[in-house]
């Protein structure tokens, strides 16, 4: 017998890995993972779990069967579940009012329907997901519309992992944010939420606020990140004209303790599934409030990313002498980042589609996302070539560019690769994480971020 059961709706990237961690630690409550989607659903039965995640396929064995469970029964689990936690996809809006800002909420209200139909005793229904401030508040207008006296308490739990490390962030958060109503209820349910997490994280590392500080503090803590790329990114293409290196402006800036070093790290450009959406979701909300000069504010973060991007593809066309027309080009990384499969707004599409408008013929290595590459250029993959090999990929290429900084990237034999790429061999260290000097040496033109490029000519 289980002292507790919980439900979780969503078996994506943030509902798998979240679960599976909470089952592991907490063996006295049972943990139902479900999901309209029975690919995935059964995916994550097996040791070929939906997503590539570093140790994700030890924390789900260790609890998978025992007090974890997946499955597709969604009504069963909402019936027999004292709290429910939703973290279903929340997209951007791609039609009507908002369309391209706001937060797209139907996967939420459906599911908060379903949970109202489904429920015959009072429940703590559990934001996951990230959403607009004052989600909760529409939800609970909605779970609240019944006349079977049953209440609904909802609850804001965002999360803050970050993909390729979900694990590691999981089992030790810098902090769990729980956002609960200031009401009695709304008490009792955020302490039962704190029980959960107090398994594992130290209590002084669960902040407590109310409902909208916390949906609303998820959204700043994305856009606070994102900005600090951003505003890397910014001086990294001043650098590039001036002959100041952006590692060392990066390591003196972020000496300074209040500024910090994390995240200051130039590339390509920053992806993912939330940050852009995050950014974008909150200009809406402020342009809704009539906070035009914030909005305006937090949308340049998004513009400088996109410019970034750009100006990535125009350094290239630019150096292989303004043509790069029927030239092999070898993209070494297609993830966003490194150490996950996942695709989502990951400058490499971006990247892949310029290079193809300029008529390049693109070929993509990627230990991990080249499935995911294939739907993502599923329009064009007459025009791309993809292996697993990066020495196949880079093989009579004029140019490889790096785009996400896989570890394994750096020790490759580049000599070989040297030898085996046509004259002049390019390479746009889009990551800055090769040997920029040493791999002049060997004969390479570099064009590194921020950086004074290397020339032989
Ligand atoms: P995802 O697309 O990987 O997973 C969402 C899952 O919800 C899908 O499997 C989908 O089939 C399922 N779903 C949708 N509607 C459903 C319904 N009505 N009933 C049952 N299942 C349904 O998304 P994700 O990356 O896990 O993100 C989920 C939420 O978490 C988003 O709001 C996101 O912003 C937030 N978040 C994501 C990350 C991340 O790193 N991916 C980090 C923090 C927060
Ligand atoms: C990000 C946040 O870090 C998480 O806290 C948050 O929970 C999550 O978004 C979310 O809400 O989805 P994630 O997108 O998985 O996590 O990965 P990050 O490590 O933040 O990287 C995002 C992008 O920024 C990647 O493309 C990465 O390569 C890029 N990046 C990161 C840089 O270009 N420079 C850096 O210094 C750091």
């Amino acid at each position: 017998m289980f002292a507790k059961r919980i439900a979780c709706i969503g078996a994506g990237y943030i509902g798998g890995p979240t679960m599976a961690v909470i089952a592991m630690k907490c063996p006295e409550y049972k943990v139902n993972v479900v999901d309209v989607n029975e690919a995935r659903i059964k995916a994550w039965q097996t040791d070929d779990l939906p997503i590539y995640e570093p140790g994700l396929l030890e924390t789900v064995k260790a609890a998978r069967g025992r007090n974890l469970f997946f499955s597709t029964d969604i009504k069963s689990a909402i019936r027999e579940s004292e709290i429910i936690f939703v973290s279903v996809n929340t997209p951007t809006k791609t039609f009507g009012e908002g369309a391209g800002k706001a937060a797209d909420l139907q996967y939420w209200e459906k599911v908060a329907r379903e949970i109202l139909q489904e429920s015959t005793a009072s429940k703590i229904v559990v934001e996951k997901s990230t959403l607009p401030v004052k989600t909760a508040q529409t939800m609970e207008n909605i779970l609240n519309a019944n006349n079977r006296g049953i209440h609904f308490e909802v609850v804001s739990n965002p999360e803050f992992l970050a993909e390729g490390t979900a694990i590691n962030d999981l089992l030790e958060p810098d902090r769990i944010l729980i956002g609960a109503q200031e009401t009695p209820e709304g008490q009792k349910a955020c302490q039962e939420i704190v029980d959960i997490y107090e398994h594992w994280v130290p209590r002084e590392r669960i902040l407590t606020t109310n409902v909208w500080s916390s949906e609303l503090s998820k959204l700043v803590s994305n856009a606070f990140l994102a900005q600090r790329i951003s505003s890397i990114n910014s001086i990294s293409a001043l650098c590039e004209r001036t002959d100041a290196g952006i590692d060392e402006v990066s390591r003196v800036v972020g000496a300074d303790s209040r500024i910090g070093h994390r995240f200051l790290n130039a590339s390509v450009g920053f992806g993912g599934s939330c940050f852009r959406k995050d950014i974008l979701n909150l200009v809406y909300i402020c342009e809704s409030y009539g906070l035009h000069e914030v909005a305006k504010y937090w949308d340049a973060v998004l513009d400088m990313n996109d410019y970034q991007e750009k100006r990535f593809v125009r350094a290239m066309v630019r150096a292989m002498f303004n043509t790069i027309v029927g030239k092999r080009i070898a993209l070494f990384g297609f993830a966003f980042k490194a150490n996950t499969g996942d695709t989502r707004e990951t400058p490499a599409l971006y990247v892949s589609r310029m290079l193809l408008e300029e008529q390049a013929k693109i070929v993509i290595t990627d230990p991990k996302a080249l499935e995911n590459a294939k739907i993502d250029l599923a329009d064009v993959l007459d025009k791309v070539e993809m292996t697993e090999d990066p020495y196949q990929a880079a093989a009579g290429a004029h140019c490889v560019a790096i785009i996400t900084e896989w570890d394994c990237y750096r020790t490759l034999d580049w000599e070989k690769i040297y030898q085996s790429m046509e004259k002049p061999a390019f390479i746009f260290d889009g990551r800055n994480i090769l040997d920029h000097r040493r791999l002049f040496e060997i004969g390479f033109n570099l064009y590194p971020i921020g950086r004074p490029a290397m020339k032989h000519f």
